[in-house]
């Protein structure tokens, strides 16, 4: 077993699965007596990304025919379950993130009825856009998702630091590539920086406040880099520090660069670029579903 059951809130979750109470996924906007749960029985995998329109759009392309549940409350995020796959937004930022992923993981234990082996073999994926260091349209996987400073996501848990796992499964990276071999993406896979803001922890000089020079920011990218750094991004170090505290074992982060951040700080992608790139990280996904 991979999983670590001591790590899931098991006196919560199995008094809602034994019928003792319902639990109530506020910003999902469904509780866990909801019949959808029975009908996603079947869940191979939860998609995420992080704009509303983008999940919809991918659960489309994905139904292929199937039918399309979408939950009831769009409010904060929107979720859309069809052909054993469950699409859900998740905002911006890792805040936004780890509250779309914390109840993303109860409702998989829900559905799955708690059953260690089922939720082994649930996939889990990001699909996002990045700024990185190489041209626009490459797809970086994540290795490891470092925090601005380069170290693990922590949360204060009683006013101490908690430090998470920042790493990425690598089997599971290879059966991606493997899956996505000759199908003319480029994949590179390296370590993210998933930042707490789109402008000052990324060095972008670009702002309404800018706390770099030019110069600096220069310097900042190189010595990234320099330690393995392939892309910027914000939400792959919460995504890899939950799903290993409960020890999921498929799980990544497939991420699209819109802008070469050595080249400048503002994406200046035309709509149909930004689409073909994204697309990119889509198709990816749909190779290793599939
Ligand atoms: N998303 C980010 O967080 N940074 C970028 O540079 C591009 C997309």
């Amino acid at each position: 077993m991979i999983m670590k059951i001591n790590n899931m809130n098991k006196g919560f979750m199995d008094q809602v699965l034994n019928g003792k109470s319902i639990d109530a996924l506020y910003h999902l906007g469904i509780c866990s007596d909801d019949p959808l749960l029975n009908l996603m029985k079947d869940l191979r995998a939860v998609v995420m990304a992080g704009s509303p329109d983008r999940v919809k759009r991918m659960a489309e392309n994905w139904s292929q025919g199937s039918k399309i549940s979408k939950f009831p409350k769009d409010e904060r995020f929107s979720a859309y379950y069809t052909n054993g796959v469950l699409f859900c937004s998740h905002g911006m930022g890792m805040p936004s993130m780890s509250i779309a992923l914390q109840e993303l993981m109860k409702l998989v234990y829900y559905v799955k009825k708690g059953s260690v082996e089922e939720m082994e073999k649930v996939m889990w994926f990001r699909i996002g856009t990045s700024g990185g260091f190489v041209e626009p349209g490459t797809v970086v996987l994540t290795t490891q998702a470092l925090c601005a400073d380069l170290k693990p996501y922590k949360l204060f848990v009683l006013g101490k630091e908690k430090e998470f796992d920042p790493s990425y499964p690598e089997s599971f990276l290879e059966q991606i590539i493997k899956a996505n071999d000759g199908k003319g993406v480029t994949i590179i896979k390296g370590k993210t920086v998933g930042a707490n803001s789109f402008y000052i922890e990324q060095n972008r000089i670009d702002g309404g406040i800018a706390l770099c020079t030019e110069t600096e920011k220069l310097s900042w990218l190189k010595e990234i880099e320099k330690q393995g750094i392939r892309n910027i991004e914000m939400e792959t170090p919460v995504m890899a520090a939950f799903l290993n505290h409960w020890g999921f074992p498929k799980f990544a982060a497939i991420c699209c660069v819109l802008v070469n951040r050595t080249k400048g700080d503002q994406v200046k992608a035309t709509k149909e670029e930004l689409e073909s790139y994204s697309l990119n990280a889509e198709k990816v996904l749909l190779n290793t579903l599939s």
